[in-house]
Parts: structure tokens; C-alpha cells; sequence
């Protein structure tokens, strides 16, 4: 990574985890075993993508007001999907962001609910943050909503859940790929883009960024997921395999998983070029998620 982004991605990461800490209710709150859970699990660090991605949209052309009360409604949002993904009941992974998953911290009861409030509380934001500006509202409380909901990423982790140990096919995997981890993803980026004030094509351009985007993401974690440490990650490794998971590895092996990747992140690059605007950071981002090691 070059030394300028790296620059730019610790500066927009200590400002995501400033608006964090500035914009949860205090851990003290009542009940403040739920308080100190919501932020345990927002607290303990990750890499930030969406939130910076929400940063990097809304820079691509001028705009008025601040993005980071977005961008820490979509890490809520994240949060919460992370959590519930821990648990028991879905992939049973006992560590997250370097730390015992919320359920191993607290207790089952305690993640569930603190993941419910996570995933409230990114609307109350979104609502709350925005009043001033009721169609930028709108507009950001739509796109999250249709990003997370039935038909989209929970959707995509149902099948993810039904076809474990089961034969896959590609349309399926692609399925799963595109919803539960691409539609968040590329809802980052189109909340940042309504910001800018966009035309219809200029969204339409930015949601094919982030389908091939999210493609590659989830590919990239289904690599790491076969080849790298609990170390590195901060969550365990093996998973997916030990669990029979549908992966781009399962079905393609690394090498083809890697192609498939590379596939998408060329085709990624090409919609952030069709952007114009001030895309060069947004596509560094892109080639650094395509090579990223965590
Ligand atoms: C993990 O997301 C879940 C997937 C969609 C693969 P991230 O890899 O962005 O996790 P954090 O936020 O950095 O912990
Ligand atoms: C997670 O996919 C997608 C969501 C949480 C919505 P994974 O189950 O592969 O994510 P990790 O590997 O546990 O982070
Ligand atoms: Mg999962
Ligand atoms: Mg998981
Ligand atoms: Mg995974």
C-alpha cells in the first residue's frame, strides 16, 4: 500500500472511530449491559470499509454536508450483522475483531439484543442526524433500508444458513455473495454519493462499483478464510470449510477463486472510472480490498 493512502486511511479511520465514540449513547446508559455491549463490539476496532466508503463517495463531487454520521450508521448496521453472524445458531465463531465474539463476552441473550439495538439505532441516526435535510434523509434511511433487509442481505444469509453441507452451484453462490455481503457494500457507497446531489446514472454507475466491489470482497474473505490466521484476521479461520459453508474456494479452489476476484475488480475499476469526479481514492480503495490480507 502506498504511503499517501495509507495516510489517508488511518486519518478517515481515526475520524470514523472519533464519531463512534461521540455519536453511541454512553456505556453508563441504561441498561448499561446493553450499552456496554453495542459499543464493545463497535469499539474493537475492524477495518472501517464502510464507513470510509460512505467518506470516499461523498468526495467524488462537492457537497455541503458531513458524511460521518452516515458512515457510523452503516458500521451500526455492520455491527450488528456481525454479531448475530457469530452466533451459535448461525456460524458459531467464538472470535471477532480480535476479541470473544459479543455472545463469549457477554451472553447470547445480551449479543441478540445488542445487535437488534445496533441495527435500530443506525435508523435513529440517519433520521435524527439529517432532520435539516429530509430528502438527504430519505434518501440514506431508503438505500440502508433495502440494502439489509429480506430480499437483500438477510436474504443472502438465509441461503447462506440453508446451504450448508449442501452440493452448490454458481448462481447460488453468486446469490449469496451479492446480497450478503454486496448489497452493504454497495449501499456504502451510494449513501455517500447522495451527497453529491447525484443524476440516476451516476447511481446506477456506482451500484455496478459495488456489486463487482462486493463481489470481490467476499471472495477475498472466503480466500482468507482457507488461507490465513486467526492472527492476522482477528476472527477464526477454517470456518468455512469445517462447516461445509458455500465458498468461491469450495467451488473453485484458490486459484479460481483469485481469478474470479480479479475478475471483478477489473470490472469494479472500470464503473469507478465511468464515475468521473474525484475517483482516484475510491479506486485505490478498490485495488486495495482486492489485495487485502485482513
Ligand atoms: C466481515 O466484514 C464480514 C464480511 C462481509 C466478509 P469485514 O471484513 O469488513 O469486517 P470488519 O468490519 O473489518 O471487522
Ligand atoms: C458474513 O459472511 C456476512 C455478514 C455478516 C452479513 P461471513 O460469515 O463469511 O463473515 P465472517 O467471515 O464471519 O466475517
Ligand atoms: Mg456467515
Ligand atoms: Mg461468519
Ligand atoms: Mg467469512
Amino acid at each position: 500500500m502506498n504511503h499517501s493512502l495509507k495516510e489517508k486511511l488511518s486519518q478517515y479511520q481515526q475520524q470514523v472511530e472519533e464519531a463512534i465514540d461521540a455519536l453511541l449513547p454512553v456505556a453508563a446508559t441504561r441498561p448499561s449491559k446493553l450499552h456496554e455491549a453495542m459499543r464493545y463490539s463497535m469499539e474493537a476496532g475492524g477495518k472501517r470499509i464502510r464507513p470510509i466508503l460512505v467518506i470516499a463517495a461523498s468526495k467524488l463531487f462537492p457537497s455541503k454536508s458531513d458524511p460521518l454520521a452516515a458512515a457510523v450508521a452503516i458500521e451500526c448496521l455492520h455491527t450488528y450483522t456481525l454479531i448475530h453472524d457469530d452466533l451459535p445458531s448461525i456460524d458459531d465463531s467464538d472470535l471477532r475483531r480480535g476479541r470473544p465474539s459479543c455472545h463469549r463476552q457477554f451472553d447470547e441473550a445480551t449479543a441478540l439484543l445488542a445487535g437488534d439495538a445496533l441495527l435500530t439505532y443506525a435508523f435513529q441516526l440517519l433520521a435524527n442526524q439529517y432532520r435539516e435535510q429530509p430528502a438527504l434523509a430519505a434518501a440514506l434511511i431508503a438505500d440502508l433500508a433495502n440494502a439489509s433487509g429480506s430480499e437483500r442481505l438477510i436474504g443472502g444469509q438465509m441461503e447462506d444458513v440453508d446451504n450448508e453441507g449442501k452440493p452448490i452451484d454458481a448462481e447460488t453462490l453468486r446469490f449469496i455473495h451479492e446480497n450478503k455481503t454486496g448489497a452493504l457494500l454497495t449501499a456504502a457507497l451510494t449513501m455517500g454519493l447522495h451527497f453529491c446531489n447525484p443524476s440516476p446514472e451516476l447511481i446506477q454507475h456506482m451500484q455496478s462499483v459495488g456489486y463487482h466491489m462486493g463481489m470481490t470482497f467476499q471472495i477475498v474473505d472466503d480466500i482468507l478464510d482457507a488461507t490465513s490466521s486467526a492472527e492476522v484476521m482477528g476472527k477464526p479461520v477454517g470456518n468455512d470449510s469445517a462447516a461445509d459453508k458455500s465458498t468461491y474456494v469450495a467451488l473453485h479452489g484458490i486459484e479460481g477463486a483469485y481469478a474470479e476476484a480479479n475478475r471483478h475488480t477489473a470490472a469494479a475499476i472500470a464503473a469507478a472510472e465511468a464515475l468521473g469526479g474525484d475517483n482516484a481514492f475510491l479506486i485505490e480503495l478498490i485495488q486495495m480490498l482486492s489485495s487485502r490480507i485482513n
